[in-house]
């Protein structure tokens, strides 16, 4: 047995806090509720539950059971456990990818993040409300004004660049800090707040006149709104929402001390990301349409159709601002994990301190953020089937990197680590119903349905089917 070099979170708890805080993000928050929107809501949540429970939780358990089996770096865990089972050892090249994902998923997460920062300033400090006293007798005016507040925001690189800076570092600070004092106090600090947070944007929500309008939009399944294209988003975003296919949750994993239950840890993970996700729909569909305005505007469902609703709406500044520094906490306490692969790596083969990773890699995902920030302004000319360069990095890894990742470790878990090692680390003495349902789905479901949504997702989205 080797000596781990990693520290491990100090109790089930903490490694829960841990892996709500890495699946529970912008995922839920911004990207949810605006693909549902986008999606036509009832028939894609659908769909999307589907992939949860049906993908999405045994690859959860697959990740982590790699993980805490071997103890080591993603590229270490798959080269130790495909060592373990007699297969190549290339299966660590899953393990790059994962760290190759990981950069560039977080390079733009933290430009969105950033974007967030800045609009708890702008909540807070009456930006909105103000517009509204302006401009509120007439509302094409008013909501001109509050999309000019966005376009000159994303229109400065500058701003947009410093914002995306402070996010980097603040992701920087808590990696550093280690699994204990950094990772593990972040959680247990953020998330409780969060779903303070979150608990008092639903209290007000259920009280506003489009509740039953937004709960019916999330609920009502019209089955001639789902395409291809549609499922493959639903899928994508499970595995985003999870934090699946690129080793986050694995290196989770491999920081969990030995007596914890696995699945159960699991099933509370996903179930409560699922949970704050429809939670956050619930929030922000009622506002929308209280204040009539639209479901379908994409990413600016966020940061302008509900800036609109919050300049209007008593309290405004309190509740916007409220809204966007939960955004923040959930981005925050996603970012670490996105960066901790790259981190296990450095310390595990380069003995490198953890402050010299985070700078390292820190800085390396700060660089690539630039193209993200571009996107918005200078380089947003630059578009391919309509799509500019941060939907092509969204589509590259949410849609393809992700479910192929989660594929190929469903695959490595289900067909070439013996049962024997699998059956000991979720703790079954013997072929237990859940543990058979778990094989079946790592072995059969989960793969086969990866493959058919990811193929025909693709030929929908380059509009070779319809
Ligand atoms: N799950 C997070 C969210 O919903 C984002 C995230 C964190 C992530 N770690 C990840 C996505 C690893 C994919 C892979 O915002």
């Amino acid at each position: 047995m080797n000596t781990p070099i990693h520290q491990q979170w100090s109790s089930r708890l903490a490694f829960i806090l841990a892996a709500m805080g890495s699946a529970i993000g912008l995922g839920n928050i911004w990207k949810f509720p605006y693909i549902t929107g986008d999606n036509g809501g009832g028939a894609f949540v659908l769909v999307y539950l589907i992939c949860i429970f049906l993908i999405g939780f045994p690859i959860m358990v697959a990740e982590i059971l790699i993980g805490r089996r071997t103890r080591k770096s993603p590229v270490g865990a798959m080269e130790s456990l495909a060592q373990e089972s007699n297969q190549s050892k290339h299966w660590k090249i899953l393990g790059w990818m994962g760290i190759f994902a990981g950069f560039i998923i977080l390079s733009y997460y933290s430009v969105i993040a950033g974007w967030t920062l800045s609009y708890i300033f702008r909540a807070l400090g009456g930006v909105f409300t103000n517009l509204y006293q302006l401009f509120g007798q007439d509302t094409a005016q008013y909501t001109d004004a509050i999309v000019k507040v966005e376009t000159s925001f994303l229109g400065n690189a500058e701003a947009l660049l410093a914002w995306h800076t402070i996010f980097m570092v603040m992701t920087m600070v808590v990696v550093a800090r280690g699994v204990k004092s950094g990772l593990e106090t972040a959680v247990t600090t953020l998330m409780p707040l969060l779903f303070i947070l979150m608990l008092f944007m639903l209290v007000y929500a259920f009280n506003s006149p489009g509740w039953e309008k937004g709960f019916h939009f999330m609920f009502n399944f019209r089955f001639e709104d789902l395409t291809w294209k549609s499922i493959l988003a639903a899928m994508g975003q499970a595995f985003f929402t999870l934090s699946l296919g690129m080793g986050a949750i694995m290196v989770y994993g491999s920081y969990l001390p030995n007596k914890v239950s696995i699945i159960n840890a699991s099933f509370i993970v996903a179930f409560m990301d699922t949970l704050i996700a429809i939670l956050a729909g619930l929030v922000i569909f009622p506002l929308v349409f209280t204040f009539g305005l639209e479901t379908n505007s994409g990413p600016g469902l966020v940061f302008e159709t509900l800036p609109t609703a919050f300049g209007q709406m008593q309290m405004g500044v309190l509740i916007g601002g409220i809204f966007f520094i939960l955004l923040l906490f959930a981005a925050w306490t996603s970012a670490i994990s996105l960066i901790e692969p790259a981190i296990a790596w450095l310390v595990e083969n380069k003995g490198m301190s953890r402050v010299k990773a985070s700078v390292l890699s820190g800085t390396i995902t700060w660089f690539v953020g630039i193209a993200t920030v571009l996107s918005f302004n200078l380089w947003g000319h630059i578009k391919y089937q309509n799509q500019n360069i941060l939907d092509w990095l969204g589509f590259l890894t949410d849609k393809v990197m992700l479910p192929l990742g989660g594929l190929l470790i469903a695959i490595f878990v289900g067909w070439l680590v013996s049962t024997k090692i699998t059956r000991e680390e979720l703790g079954f003495k013997d072929n237990h119903l859940i543990y058979i349902l778990w094989l079946l789905s790592v072995r059969f479901i989960a793969p086969i349905a990866v493959l058919i949504i990811f193929i025909f997702g693709i030929l929908s989205t380059f509009n070779l089917i319809g």
